[in-house]
């Protein structure tokens, strides 16, 4: 986004004079006007400014001015210029719904840091409006696995890919990453969308049921099974099956799969009969198979058998930049659920939701939607100093004075997330001078780069 601007509107011309040159000065570009109306009709949605306008003026005065401009964009900041003492005329003004006033005189540093708090507010709701659309116009896959992070970009690509092909396809990310939403996506978009998608949790079913529930049974193979019964994967035939949490299969049955998977047939329980099966399997983990394999908890072939084709969820905090568009996507699908508005996001929100570390990744952050959109408090988990909130592991041990570092960069880390890399914000906020903080960030090798928050957000 390019700088916002100032659209000033006062009757006086030396006074025009004197605030543009003034907030130039402080890096604002300012458009004036001598009269409401021709302010009026420059004013739209799109714009990334503030009006600041007197009150007092021939033809159409500021009230009139402001109920104007928030007919036109009701997130339209406005700042209305009272005469001086005129306390009646200004609460006016907020009544109306003015984002400040300003006492005549004035001088500029104070205007000055009003508009640029104003802009800042502004720039937040142009942000979230484009957000917004975008999810409205987005379609297909990018409506469903949502994210604008590279990493996802790159998912997108290799789901699209894959979904035609008929290649089995192992799926790996953290709890709540979105490994269902991928393996939903890769049936949907390829050619088997019209058959079958079942998901089989593996961790779930008991061991001694499994076995049945996967691969069914006739009559009498074992005491209790008195009617014969179809299992899952016969199910699927013709369509896709999910393998969730396959890492808990118990090994006994990993066997029995391996040979599933490599001659695509089945054989009920206590029945010697092949069924042929036309199936594609996705297979999902949290853990990293390899080293269950080295554990002992995994078979090899197996694993190398799933593995041919395997696609890594990355967790959220690793590509942070998708959470904003995210959170809107599950605000608004929260929304439908609950029949309820979505309230304002502001900036202390977003930058709360940028520091979290989302252990939970997508889940965790769907539930904070929630949370939001039903108007109950804490929606980040851990509030303000998220970093305090973690394992305490990490400061846990040692000399007293080793932890109180570990704390201090994790409070240093928190607060440079929080305002998104901003020195001023985090020094002020820990009450440090602007030298203390540079000699910290120095010491625990802190670079604010690393903490700026992408404008496209
Ligand atoms: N990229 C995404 N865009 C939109 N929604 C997502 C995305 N990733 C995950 N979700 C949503 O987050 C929630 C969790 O995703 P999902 O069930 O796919 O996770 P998972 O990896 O299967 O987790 P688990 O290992 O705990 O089963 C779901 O509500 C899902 O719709
Ligand atoms: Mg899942």
């Amino acid at each position: 986004m390019t700088d916002g601007q100032v659209f000033f509107v006062d009757d006086e011309e030396p006074l025009r004079d004197a605030v543009k040159q003034g907030l130039e000065l402080c890096g604002h570009p300012v458009t004036c006007f001598s009269s409401a109306r021709q302010a009026e009709a420059q004013l739209g949605r799109n714009l990334y400014g503030v009006l600041v306008s007197d009150i007092k003026m021939p033809d159409m005065d500021g009230l009139a001015l402001l109920r104007r401009a928030l007919e036109i964009d009701p997130a339209l900041p406005v700042v209305l210029v009272t005469g001086h003492g005129d306390v009646p005329l200004a609460v006016e003004a907020m009544r109306a719904g003015a984002y400040d006033f300003i006492e005549k005189p004035f001088d500029t540093s104070h205007l000055a840091s009003v508009v640029a708090r104003a802009l800042e507010k502004r720039r937040l709701v142009l942000e979230v409006r484009a957000l917004r659309q975008e999810l409205e116009t987005g379609s297909g896959l990018e409506a469903r696995l949502v994210g604008r992070s590279a990493a996802m970009e790159r998912l997108r690509g290799q789901v699209l890919a894959l979904a035609d092909t008929d290649a089995d396809v192992l799926l790996v990310g953290e709890t709540g990453a979105g490994k269902e939403v991928v393996a939903r996506a890769l049936h949907d978009f390829g050619g088997r969308r019209d058959g079958p998608f079942v998901a089989i949790n593996c961790g779930a079913v008991p061991a001694e049921i499994i076995e049945s529930e996967l691969f069914g049974h006739v009559a009498g193979a074992f005491t209790g099974a008195q009617k014969p019964r179809t299992g899952k994967l016969e199910f699927a035939d013709g369509g896709t099956v999910l393998l969730d949490e396959i890492e808990s299969m118990p090994p006994a049955l990993q066997v029995k799969l391996l040979r599933a998977i490599e001659t695509r047939t089945i054989e009920r329980l206590g029945s010697n009969t092949p069924v042929p099966l036309d199936i594609r399997f996705v297979a999902a983990s949290k853990d990293d198979l390899a080293a269950a394999c080295r554990a002992g908890r995994f078979r090899e072939d197996l694993y190398y058998r799933l593995n041919v084709v395997s696609l890594t969820l990355p967790p959220l905090r690793e590509r942070r930049e998708d959470v904003p568009l995210l959170f809107h996507h599950l605000a608004r699908e929260a929304r439908g659920r609950y029949r309820r508005e979505i309230p304002e996001l502001d900036g202390g929100l977003l930058a709360a939701l940028m520091a979290h570390d989302w252990p939970g990744n997508v889940r965790e952050l769907r539930n904070a939607a929630d949370r939001f959109v039903l108007g109950l408090g804490d929606v980040v988990p851990g509030g303000a100093v998220p970093a305090l909130q973690e394992s305490s592991g990490r400061w846990g041990q040692g000399p007293l004075s080793d932890r109180l570092d570990a704390v201090e960069k994790s409070i240093l880390e928190a607060e440079l997330r929080r305002h998104g890399g901003s020195l001023k914000a985090t020094y002020e906020a820990l009450g440090l001078s602007r030298k203390t903080l540079y000699d910290k960030l120095q010491r625990h090798g802190l670079r604010r780069e690393d903490f700026l928050v992408s404008e496209e957000g």
